[in-house]
């Protein structure tokens, strides 16, 4: 417990403490110079943070935040049993999630192989991977016959604020691409050099529809994954980790701590009557996933901005192996030492700042008032400009109300500048080496932009007068103008710039969320409807490896 009095004092003491631990274990620190670097992916982790789809394009999270889910909230859970999970198990956010998971171990219901159309085929294989990953949490036997029965769906409410560690980034997405980095290679320090074969093993060839038969660690690795970061909030005084797939999920390392069971109800028996219309390929399904596009929502959880630990912070190489995807950041060419000096700069984070009283400055609301002023605008001008006339308007909307027109006018315009960058962040007061960072990062990333706007208005400001000017200078002037919002454009990649438009009441914005999509869809999100067809391929890669069995069903599209 902290007196109100007191978290002021600690909190002060708590940053003095963490400097000085950090630098008599001698690891690398956070450091500006980084931030600065780094501004517009720790701006974007800001912003993406708790949002299915920021963190959906996005989705090689670097970053831990401290994160409190009050009392009196609803989670779920789909099981095979009724049992409530004695072992460190999982609770989904939305009611969709957890139904996937309400049923018998088994193959999914519905046709068999080669009865199926292509699109359920294809869901169907992916779903029953998907399932056989989030059930191996689930310690028990399997007492029933394999899809005999219908499973059951728990509902349980928090007794008390659950104090949690956010991983960032669509951090339960089981995949080769980078989204399990900051848990296998930081926080459980895998060697990358073997980690695909501990963690990607291939599982034992198995029978079609018996997936009774579990892999020592789970498939994925995700049942030893679950006990090694349930171990790490244990000796951190937490209650669980945040991570994010196709919707947010908590694994929660202890059910009989602050919850209470709200309601266990069977669901239908799946060869009883039709098969559920609940399954991955569902339109509904995605939907209510959908629905959390822009934040949990009903304050379900509150994330401690000020108490960030990112990779970005640090100088550390995040290069990606893959050369078609430098855009996504890794750990697997980061050193261990280093690896294991974030590692020790989170765990003395977290003792410092679990225990103070919530302070924290809401940096997420300042991205979202800058987002929110020039996206739309930004884009506007790169794709529907088509005059320097049109442009000067548009950069004198956003800029004008920097000018002090009794002393500056159109000379020197640095004053203006400085108002334009600092303007959002002026009522910032900074506690934290966190804050430090997003200053630093939200100052890069707000001088980017009124820098790039004021070098536009500058090349367009001359062509206001009336008289004609040279056409083939103008549609220079605009194809440069262009140019330097495209480049502005590059530089933020904000999650807002693949947003479809809005979808009609039989559609959803779709982007790939594990273990969903395909690579176009990545690419070019957009409004489908149920009967769509997500073709293609897999945004994914193939993955898990299957076993020979279910890959024939597969290849059978
Ligand atoms: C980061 O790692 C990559 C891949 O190993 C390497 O090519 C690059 O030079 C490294 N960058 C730095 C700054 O060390
Ligand atoms: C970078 O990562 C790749 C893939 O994990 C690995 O093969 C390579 O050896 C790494 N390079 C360095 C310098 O760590
Ligand atoms: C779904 O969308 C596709 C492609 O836009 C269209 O051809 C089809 O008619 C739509 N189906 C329904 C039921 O609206």
């Amino acid at each position: 417990m902290v007196r109100p009095s007191l978290a002021t004092t600690g909190l002060c003491l708590a940053s003095a403490a963490l400097a000085q631990a950090a630098n008599l274990r001698g690891g690398i620190k956070p450091n500006k110079e980084a931030a600065r670097q780094r501004a517009p992916e720790i701006f974007n982790a800001v912003h993406d943070a708790m949002r299915q789809w920021g963190s959906s394009v996005h989705h090689n999270g670097m970053s831990f935040f401290l994160a409190t889910v009050p009392e009196g909230v609803l989670f779920h859970h789909g099981s095979h049993q009724q049992d409530t999970p004695t072992a460190p198990d999982w609770l989904a956010y939305e009611i969709e999630h957890a139904e996937l998971f309400a049923r018998a171990r088994g193959p999914p219901p519905g046709p068999p192989p080669g009865h199926r159309d292509a699109r359920t085929s294809f869901l169907l294989t992916v779903f029953d991977d998907y399932d056989s990953t989030q059930q191996v949490i689930s310690e028990s036997p399997v007492t029933s016959a394999a899809g005999a029965e219908g499973g059951w769906l728990h509902v349980y409410r928090t007794t008390k604020p659950l104090r949690l560690l956010y991983i960032d980034g669509m951090s339960a997405g089981k995949t080769r691409m980078g989204t399990l980095d900051t848990q296998d290679m930081l926080l459980r320090g895998l060697d990358p050099e073997t980690i695909d074969d501990k963690v990607f093993a291939k599982p034992p060839k198995r029978p079609m529809g018996d997936i009774a038969k579990k892999p020592p660690r789970g498939p994925m690795d995700e049942e030893q994954r679950a006990k090694d970061l349930c171990s790490l909030c244990q000796d951190w005084g937490l209650q669980g980790v945040i991570r994010m797939e196709v919707g947010f999920e908590i694994i929660k390392c202890d059910f009989s701590d602050s919850l209470e069971q709200v309601q266990v109800l069977q669901r239908p028996s799946p060869h009883r009557g039709s098969r559920p219309r609940h399954g991955l390929g569902d339109l509904e399904f995605i939907r209510g996933i959908a629905e959390r596009y822009e934040g949990i929502g009903a304050s379900r959880t509150a994330i401690d901005f000020s108490s960030m630990v990112s990779s970005f912070f640090f100088s550390v190489n995040l290069t990606n192996p893959d050369a078609e995807r430098q855009d996504l950041p890794r750990l697997s060419n980061t050193t261990a030492t280093d690896l294991a000096a974030v590692k020790t700069y989170l765990t003395d984070m977290i003792g410092g700042r679990r225990d103070e009283a919530r302070r924290e400055v809401d940096w997420q609301g300042v991205s979202d008032m800058i987002v929110s002023r020039y996206a739309d605008r930004l884009r506007f001008m790169v794709e529907k400009v088509v005059s320097t006339k049109m442009m000067l308007r548009e950069v004198k909307f956003l800029l004008e109300m920097f000018i002090d027109h009794s002393k500056e006018g159109d000379s020197d315009l640095s004053d203006a500048v400085n108002r334009c960058a600092m303007f959002y962040l002026q009522t910032i007061s900074r506690t934290t080496e966190a804050d430090h960072m997003l200053h630093t990062a939200f100052t890069g990333v707000t001088t980017e932009i009124c820098t790039t706007l004021f070098r536009v208005r500058e090349l367009v400001v001359g062509e206001d007068d009336d008289d004609e000017g040279d056409a083939g200078e103008e549609e220079e002037l605009l194809e440069t103008a262009i140019q330097e919002v495209q480049g502005l454009l590059e530089y933020l990649r904000w999650a807002r710039f693949k947003r479809c438009p809005a979808c009609g009441l039989d559609e959803v914005c779709f982007i790939p969320m594990w273990p969903l999509g395909t690579v176009d869809e990545y690419h070019n999100p957009r409004c489908v409807n149920s009967s769509e067809p997500h073709r293609g391929e897999s945004y994914w890669g193939s993955f898990p490896p299957r076993p020979e069995a279910d890959r024939q069903a597969n290849d059978e599209l």
